[in-house]
């Protein structure tokens, strides 16, 4: 049984509302408490690897690994003959011949692990999503309508596994960095993986009669407003990705202006491509950004639910800090610990107006009197 990523409970929801599964019961309805703690670890377990993933990106490691195999990175070198032979296959690359062709074994190594981590940990994450998985669904466990973004999530999770190499292939030979194309849609893939995976988690925390009951309170231009700002976040995140991938975050350091205007007039206007129509465009959509959480925040505090209001709060702390830290990151010449402040506060937002948008569809009870 499917529903749409941001489903409607109810339309394929059990027939029997009047009695709602306890919790960590199996029922018919498969047991919530179980899946939503495996979906959850999942979650985190993808945290984790944005995060690994943006430290390899920032430390500029992601090409330290030339070749790609399926399920063959479960072991590091052991010997040292076969650190030499890794190494010896990074020398043959243009970020080696360009940029580091003075490295030693022993500063290749720091390199090496990190992408090795991010490798790892991708695996790693596939057995806890595969075998679970069929345990799951082998014992009917999976709720009714979760099955499908749950499966969704675990095919796109491997689809990166593919995307990873294709971005990794594209620096290794004329360029000394990878693709920011590819880039940037491996970071957006692993964002729609955990949207994906926390909707779900947030969603199994309460029971379907529950959720439907809640739709029904639904405020709807709080609902839809808080669709607009995923949208927008996710363009944000999009972008973000392109300004790190171009290192476009090193050009034009002066905030708020850029070479003393709105936009250097010597620069083209060639965004995704050029540095700084790209660093331009990432301020404006966070600016935009920022304006939208702050207005659904000023909305949300008229809101008839408490949690409502909290959250709209919660996302429009974690969004000025994560302004304040890109505005920091941009002025201090991206040092690596602003970067990857940064990089934390954006999954931080990215889950905030997730958590704010799950709370806008499915009202939480608590109402405020008045
Ligand atoms: C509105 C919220 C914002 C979000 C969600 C966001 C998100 C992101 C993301 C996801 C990246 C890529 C990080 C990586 O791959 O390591 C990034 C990079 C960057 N952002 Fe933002 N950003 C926001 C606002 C801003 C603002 C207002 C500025 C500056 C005016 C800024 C400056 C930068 C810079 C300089 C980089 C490049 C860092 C690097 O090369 O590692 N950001 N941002």
């Amino acid at each position: 049984m499917s529903r749409s990523i941001f489903q409607e409970v109810g339309g394929d929801a059990p027939q029997n509302h009047s009695e709602p599964p306890r919790s960590g019961e199996a029922t018919r309805d498969g047991n919530r408490r179980l899946t939503r703690i495996w979906v959850l670890v999942l979650a985190i377990m993808v945290v984790a690897q944005i995060l690994i993933g943006g430290l390899t990106r920032i430390t500029d490691s992601g090409l330290s690994i030339t070749t790609w195999s399926a399920a063959g990175h479960f072991l590091p070198p052991l010997s040292m003959k076969e650190w030499e032979e890794a190494f010896e296959l990074y020398k043959t690359t243009t970020e080696f011949k360009e940029q580091n062709s003075t490295m030693t074994l022993a500063e290749f190594k720091p390199i090496f692990w990190w992408e090795w981590t991010h490798r790892f940990w991708g695996q790693l994450i596939g057995l806890v999503f595969i075998a679970p998985f069929i345990w799951l669904l082998i014992k009917r466990a999976i709720p009714n309508g979760w099955l499908a973004p749950i499966a969704i999530a675990g095919a796109l999770g491997g689809l990166q596994g593919f995307i990873g190499w294709w971005m990794v292939e594209s620096g290794l030979v004329g360029r000394t960095d990878v693709s920011q194309h590819r880039l940037a849609i491996h970071l957006s893939i692993a964002f729609v993986i955990l949207g994906l995976l926390f909707w779900t988690a947030f969603s199994l925390k309460r029971s379907d009669v529950d959720l439907l009951q809640a739709r029904r309170r639904r405020e709807s231009g709080m609902w839809l407003a808080s669709r607009l700002l995923l949208l927008g976040v996710g363009v944000q995140l999009f972008v973000g990705a392109y300004t790190s991938g171009l290192n476009a975050g090193g050009v034009y350091g002066d905030w708020p202006l850029m070479d003393g205007g709105l936009y250097p007039a010597s620069e083209p206007f060639n965004p995704f491509v050029g540095q700084a129509a790209t660093q331009f465009l990432h301020r404006m959509v966070g600016y935009l950004l920022f304006a939208g959480v702050a207005v659904y925040f000023w909305r949300a505090r008229r809101s008839a639910f408490g949690k409502t209001k909290l959250w709209g709060a919660i996302a429009f702390g974690v969004i000025t800090v994560q302004m304040l830290f890109g505005v920091a990151t941009l002025t201090h010449g991206v040092p690596t610990s602003w970067a990857v402040i940064h990089h934390v506060a954006a999954i931080m937002v990215f889950v905030a107006i997730l958590h704010a948008a799950h709370q806008s569809a499915y009202p939480a009870e608590e109402k405020i009197a008045g």
